[in-house]
């Protein structure tokens, strides 16, 4: 099978580095790619937005399977484009993407099919917004409606700042602020079939004891011992298949990832809110678990057949992620900075750690930071105290001027604090 991945993140490297293991895949693309991905997949540029494009050089490879890895590509209809072109897409159409891509689409849904979420009110005057702040009182819950990589969000004691928020967006969903541990369940789905994968913890702020802005995730770890295990089944009736039912009820079925951020509240699990694709950094920890090859898997689910697929194997192994963001992350972000030690950790860690790029760029015979996360350094062990142990040593060996990385991903859940 020639597979041909969208995206250039350490969700598309988990991605590629799955596939680029699977024996069914003969030829391995990614477009547009970055270094570390380069050495298990050919690059090729693209516009990854643009879906006559993405289309073309799928053709043009005569790739068998489209992955299409960041919501924006997904929203903006590349998905529906690839699939005109005759070539089978993992990741849903841009009318079902909006699950993702409006908030308040999502709440739609979730309130026609009965899945359990915040009490909300899509707000688009100063009126609503200050009637709806006093609704709910503080903490406040602020949410941009559209796309904005996970920083249109703002959770504040501060009503002020809340309302700013707010009135600085076009439409906001205001909700009621959920307490409790956070969970994302991902499910592979054709839009009828639905397979669920293992849970993870994504650590969401910039800062040790969660603390500082929101980012696009830190860290991650799976699995989580201090679930209930009957989360996954209970998610699977309340929320994962409900939610595909109803879209397809809409006439917008829903294939590919179906991603649940969920609350675990004292008054039972809600969702936080559904992403159409991959997370970032969880599928770093997710897929370092899963034993079944990746492709078919996918493939089944871009064709509509799930149902054929065998059911999922899972290693014992504990995953842990830790993200090295650049300099000044979540805010803009300096790059072009020079990334030592890679080697090293290729030399002395792997396979148990290893190193996934986010955004990194190749300049000469340096691999320079590029984006705000740069690296995503993962490591499996036989519980999360010794993934967490193998990753943090991982990490120590890279250098990168003024990098930051969180300290205590996963530590409580290892009982370390
Ligand atoms: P979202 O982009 O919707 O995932 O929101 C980003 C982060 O904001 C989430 O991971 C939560 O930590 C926080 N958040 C979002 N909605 C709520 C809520 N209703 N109550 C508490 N925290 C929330
Ligand atoms: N880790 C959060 C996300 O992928 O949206």
């Amino acid at each position: 099978m020639k597979v041909l991945v969208i995206g250039g993140g350490a969700r598309e490297h988990a991605l590629c580095r799955s596939l680029s293991l699977d024996p069914d895949v003969s030829a391995l693309y990614c477009a547009p790619g970055n270094a570390g991905i380069a050495e298990v997949a050919e690059l090729r540029p693209v516009d990854a937005l643009d879906g006559e494009a993405v289309a073309a050089l799928a053709t043009g490879l005569g790739a068998d399977l489209v992955v299409v890895g960041p919501e924006a590509p997904l929203v903006a209809g590349v998905g529906d484009a690839v699939r005109a072109a005759g070539i089978p897409v993992f990741g849903p159409s841009a009318e079902a993407a909006q699950l993702e891509g409006s908030k308040a689409f999502a709440k739609d849904v979730m309130a026609a099919a009965g899945v359990p979420t915040a009490r909300s009110y899509v707000c688009t005057t100063p009126e609503e917004v200050d009637a709806a702040l006093d609704a709910f009182g503080a903490p406040y819950v602020v949410k941009d409606d559209g796309l904005a990589a996970g920083k249109g969000v703002v959770v504040t004691e501060d009503r002020d700042a809340a309302r700013a928020h707010a009135l600085g967006c076009d439409r906001v969903v205001i909700e009621e602020y959920l307490d409790g541990p956070e969970v994302s369940l991902f499910a592979i789905t054709d839009g009828v079939t639905v397979v669920p994968l293992q849970p993870a913890q994504d650590f969401k702020r910039a800062l040790d004891g969660d603390q500082g802005p929101n980012t696009g995730g830190m860290g991650a770890y799976s699995p989580l011992p201090w679930a209930d295990p009957k989360l996954v089944d209970e998610v699977m009736e309340l929320v994962l298949q409900p939610t595909v039912d109803e879209l397809r009820r809409r006439g917008t079925p829903f294939s590919g990832l179906l991603y649940a951020g969920l609350a675990i509240t004292g008054r039972g699990t809600r969702v936080i809110e559904f992403n159409a694709r991959f997370g970032d950094p969880e599928t770093q920890v997710v897929l370092a678990r899963l034993r079944t090859p990746l492709a078919s898997v996918l493939l089944n689910a871009a064709k509509g057949t799930l149902a054929d697929e065998p059911p999922l194997v899972w290693r014992e192994d504990a995953a842990v992620t830790v993200v090295i963001a650049s300099h000044n992350y979540p805010d803009t972000p300096r790059t072009g900075d020079p990334i030592e030690g890679l080697a090293e950790v290729a030399a002395e860690d792997a396979p148990d750690a290893y190193v996934l790029h986010a955004g990194t760029r190749r300049e000469g015979d340096a691999v320079v930071s590029a984006g705000g996360r740069v690296l995503s350094v993962t490591a499996t062990g036989s519980d999360l105290a010794q993934a967490r142990e193998k990753a943090y040593t991982a990490v120590a060996r890279i250098r990168l001027d003024g990098s930051q990385h969180r300290t205590d991903i996963a530590a409580k859940a290892a009982g370390l604090g």
